[in-house]
Parts: C-alpha cells; sequence; structure tokens
C-alpha cells in the first residue's frame, strides 16, 4: 500500500516518482485525504529536487483529469487559449481575446482567468472594475457567451482542474511556486482541462514573473511545449520581458482604461506589439493564414473598431455597463491622487516589476489574502518609461489610493522601484523569442 511518507522520502531522495505514486498523490489532494502538511512537504522535496520530464508530464495528465473538462460543445470551431505564467501591469488577456474574436476567422477563445494575489494583478478583478461586471458565471452561461461572441474571459470553474487549485493554493504560500516543473504541470494541466486544440503561452521573463533569467524561462517554455505536443495540442510560447511592468498601468481600473486604450489603437507602443504578437499567434496556430496575414487581421481590428466593440459586447453580456468601453471618464476616481517626482535628473534605467506590483498592491489594488475586498480605483500610472529622461523635479508616476495613509506608503515602494542614472541604458525588446509549433 501506498504511503505519503515513503513518496516524500523518495523524492527527498531526488528519485523519480512513477506513475502510480503521482496517481495516488493527486487523487489525494483532490479528495482532501492528504492533508496540506504532507502535501506541502512533497513540494518542497520536488522545490529542490525537481521533476524529470516524464513526471512532469504524469503529473499535468493527472491534475487534468482531477475534474471536468470544459469541451464546449455547442462551440463550433477551433478553439484557441492563451495563458500568461503571470506579471506586473499585464493586461494583455483583455485586449487579445477581443483581438482575435473580431478578426472573426471562425476561431473562438474560452479564456478562463483568475485573480490578483500578492504583488500580481488579475485579469477577473480588472474586467470587473468596469460597474456591474460578474466573471463568476456558470459553465452554460460561459459557453453561450464564447458560442455568440467568440470570446469569453471569466472565473475557472471550480471544477476543472481542482487538484491545481489546491496545488498553488499551498504553492503560494510555501514558497514553492517557481519551480518549473510544478509551474508547467499547473499551466498545461489547466490548458488541457480547458478543452482548447490550440494553446499560446506567454512565458514572463524578469524581475516581474516567476522566471527571473531568460534560461529559465526558454527552459520552462520549451517543457511547456513538449507537454502540449505529447497531449496533441498545438502550442506556442513566446518569452516576453517582465523586468520592468506591461505598459504604464498597474493596477484595476486603470489597466482596464489602458487595455481599452490599445483597443482604440492608441495604446503603449511596447504593449501593443506584444498584443499584436500574441493574438497573431493565437491565429496562425489555428490556421487562420499565414504568419503575416495573422498580423495584418489583427491590426485591423484595433483600426476598425471592431475589437473595442467585442469587449464592449463581452462587458455587457456579464451585466457590466458598456458605455464605460466608449467613454473611460465614466470610471469611478480615486479618493487620493498622488504625484511621485524625480529627486534628480538623468535617465531612467530600472523600474523594478515586482517593486512596482508590490506598490500597486498597498495602494490598495491588491490582496494579501485570498478573497479580500480590493480597491478598484487604487494604481499607478507611470510616466516614463527605461530609457527615458526625466528632470529632477519632473512628475515620474501618478498613485491612486482610498486615503493618504496608502498613497504615503505606496510612493515609498514606488520610489525604491526606480533607479535614475547618468547613462541612457539599452533598449529592452519585449518579444525575446518564440518557441514552438
Ligand atoms: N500560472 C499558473 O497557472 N500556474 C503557475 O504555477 C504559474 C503561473
Amino acid at each position: 500500500m501506498l504511503k505519503m511518507h515513503d513518496i516524500i522520502t523518495k523524492k527527498q531522495d531526488g528519485r523519480e516518482l512513477d506513475e502510480e505514486e503521482i496517481a495516488f498523490f493527486v487523487k489525494g489532494v483532490t479528495d482532501g485525504s492528504i492533508p496540506d502538511y504532507q502535501i506541502s512537504a512533497l513540494l518542497m522535496a520536488i522545490w529542490f529536487r525537481g521533476m524529470t520530464e516524464e513526471e512532469t508530464i504524469t503529473l499535468t495528465e493527472y491534475l487534468a483529469d482531477s475534474g471536468e473538462t470544459n469541451e464546449l460543445p455547442s462551440v463550433k470551431g477551433k478553439k484557441v487559449d492563451k495563458h500568461s505564467t503571470g506579471g506586473v501591469g499585464d493586461k494583455v488577456s483583455l485586449i487579445v481575446g477581443p483581438m482575435v474574436a473580431a478578426a472573426n476567422k471562425g476561431i473562438y477563445v474560452p479564456k478562463m482567468a483568475g485573480r490578483g494575489l500578492g504583488f500580481t494583478g488579475g485579469t477577473l478583478d480588472k474586467l470587473e472594475s468596469c460597474a456591474g461586471v460578474n466573471t463568476e458565471i456558470s459553465a452554460t452561461e460561459f459557453e453561450k457567451i464564447v458560442a455568440d461572441l467568440g470570446f469569453c474571459i471569466a472565473g475557472q470553474s471550480k471544477r476543472l482542474a481542482p487538484a491545481d487549485a489546491v496545488l498553488s493554493a499551498l504553492r503560494d504560500v510555501t514558497c514553492t511556486h517557481n519551480s518549473i516543473p510544478l509551474i508547467a504541470a499547473s499551466v498545461m494541466s489547466k490548458k488541457l482541462a480547458s478543452g482548447s486544440e490550440c494553446i499560446v503561452l506567454d512565458v514572463k521573463c524578469g524581475s516581474g514573473g516567476f522566471c527571473k533569467t531568460v534560461r529559465d524561462a526558454t527552459e520552462l517554455a520549451r517543457l511547456m511545449v513538449r507537454i502540449g505536443a505529447r497531449e496533441n495540442r498545438k502550442t506556442i510560447a513566446i518569452i516576453t520581458d517582465m523586468s520592468s511592468p506591461l505598459g504604464s498601468a498597474v493596477g484595476n481600473s486603470v489597466e482596464l482604461i489602458e487595455a481599452i486604450r490599445v483597443l482604440e489603437g492608441k495604446g503603449d507602443e511596447q504593449l501593443t506589439e506584444l498584443c499584436i504578437t500574441v493574438a497573431a499567434n493565437m491565429l496562425y496556430i489555428a490556421n487562420a493564414g499565414n504568419y503575416e496575414e495573422c498580423v495584418s487581421l489583427v491590426e485591423e481590428t484595433l483600426y476598425d473598431g471592431s475589437a473595442l466593440d467585442k469587449l464592449a459586447e463581452l462587458v455587457e453580456r456579464l451585466g457590466g455597463d458598456k458605455r464605460y468601453i466608449y467613454d473611460t471618464n465614466l470610471f469611478e476616481e480615486s479618493n487620493v491622487t498622488a504625484m511621485l517626482v524625480a529627486d534628480k535628473s538623468g535617465y531612467i534605467t530600472k523600474i523594478d516589476a515586482m517593486e512596482v506590483g508590490k506598490a500597486a498592491s498597498v495602494l490598495g489594488a491588491g490582496r494579501d489574502v485570498m478573497g479580500e475586498q480590493i480597491d478598484n480605483t487604487a494604481g499607478i500610472i507611470l510616466n516614463k518609461r527605461i530609457g527615458d529622461r526625466i528632470e529632477e523635479g519632473e512628475a515620474l508616476a501618478t498613485l491612486q489610493a482610498k486615503n493618504l495613509e496608502r498613497a504615503q506608503l505606496g510612493m515609498e515602494y514606488l520610489f525604491k522601484a526606480v533607479t535614475i542614472g547618468d547613462t541612457k541604458p539599452e533598449e529592452r525588446k519585449i518579444i525575446i523569442k518564440t518557441i514552438g509549433a
């Protein structure tokens, strides 16, 4: 008879777990028969000892099978899923879902998203900052919206890969989140369970992502692409820079507003470039044309306003007021607005993504524990990017908060996140490399 004690010891010794052991572990995680402390002990052993590719694939398959799958039978067309490994200022899903749907090539985007925790934001919180929007909808409603609009962004069904939800929550509090096999199994199990034939992964690399180096991000990307291939899912992984926040807004309503600007064709250059790349790859992988044609298709949706209309339609179907999408002045204003100014002249050499994420969180945009109420209006708008010239006393960023105490604390964090130097740094590319398909 298998015992968790023996499985933990085996992994502590650096040995490979077999299928029976992994199946026993995932079953016990799902039905609650293995206590959190033993699950955590195995996670820590995996964090130290790693997993072979075979072990990771087996773990992924059992996690994916731990609940229901989301086949969406009424959706008659190719389904493409997109997943980011998480970062600061990452509002890409809010932009690429509408773009791919608006391209109108019979390709569907059923996007199940999450909430923010710690220094990273969550797509659902950003979308819900629009008055009336509720992303906690039934599986039936989700499927209907995907079929009608070509896409939907909503909360992940609790029945989809439930064992991953348990592992992810424990990884968060036991500092075992940044293990390459555990990230790969977590991401890919959800993608397998979500039933899409094609998967585009945005693997973030830098201080605001789980992978801090290009080497780690490449290893993770390759592993996930190989898992996709083994499971007959066409998978592309794009490694993208997360050493500084994506775009200029970090928070909830500020990020939704920034997403709207991109959909209006007036967005931040690097953010727009990334969204076009991700959306074009989503179409390309689903055989909508050659890559250049796919780029033109998605660019067109920004210029003709069709992608913006798609977002407005989604907001309406989720119970929200779509006028906000066309008039961002309607978004609620924060109680307090503060300005961080430069204490010296020079070039912006660093805007540390993780530190900016922490600053946004203390302003009220993030959560320390699951379920905590967040402040939709709290956040940061950066006026400068890395490489920009700044003069002493010039505004570096605007901070929004509910009260002065939070604004003051956010200011202290943000001040530490930004470095001003004498030499203009080299320009950093947003797309580092693409792997797969
Ligand atoms: N995203 C996930 O879904 N899981 C991880 O472990 C990391 C990023």
